[in-house]
């Protein structure tokens, strides 16, 4: 069971050091560290593993879950190496947080929250008014993270 959540978007500072544009050269990186970031969740199942996060990152990009939006979807760095991302999409017309997540080992110290921010920031100065997602019921961390940034759930 998944809820629909959205916050609406206002001029925001822009992301600080740490936090860049996404790359598409990005997506093996990513698919280990968004397994780590799943494994244990209630969506784990959805992910499988990091060949199934590597896969989900790439449907993601070809348009499975609407289009891409690259200048909207952001990478977390730490030591030179992702170790998140918030990954954007227009769906329906309006902005979609696909994907979000943070390593383990890095979370808990703000990453999460800067990386829907700098999604936040870019998408305001595009001139978009909403961004919109969908958690788990269950994904209890996630929905205290955006509870806590704004957002309020809509069905
Ligand atoms: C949900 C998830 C993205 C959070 O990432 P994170 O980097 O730990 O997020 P943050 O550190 O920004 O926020 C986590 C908590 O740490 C707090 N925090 C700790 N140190 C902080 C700091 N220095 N600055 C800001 N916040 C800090 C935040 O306030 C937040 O508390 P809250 O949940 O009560 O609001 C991560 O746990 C994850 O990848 N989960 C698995 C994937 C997932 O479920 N994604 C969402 C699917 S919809």
């Amino acid at each position: 069971m998944r809820s629909r959540f959205q916050a609406p978007l206002r001029a925001m500072p822009p992301p600080p050091p740490g936090i860049r544009p996404f790359r598409p050269d990005d997506v093996p990186a990513l698919g280990p560290v968004m397994w780590d970031a799943y494994r244990g969740t209630p969506d784990e199942a959805d992910v499988g593993g990091p060949e199934g996060a590597a896969r989900e990152i790439r449907l993601a990009l070809d348009g499975e879950y609407g289009t891409f939006l690259p200048a909207a979807s952001f990478v977390a760095e730490a030591q030179g190496r992702p170790v998140g991302a918030a990954l954007v999409t227009l769906y329906r017309g309006l902005p979609l947080l696909a994907f979000l997540f943070t390593a383990p080992s890095h979370s808990g110290h703000g990453l999460g929250q800067a990386l829907v921010r700098a999604a936040m920031h870019a998408l305001a100065a595009e001139g978009h008014d909403t961004l919109t997602l969908a958690v788990t019921r269950r994904n209890r961390r996630a929905r205290r993270l955006y509870e806590h940034m704004g957002f309020v759930e809509v069905a």
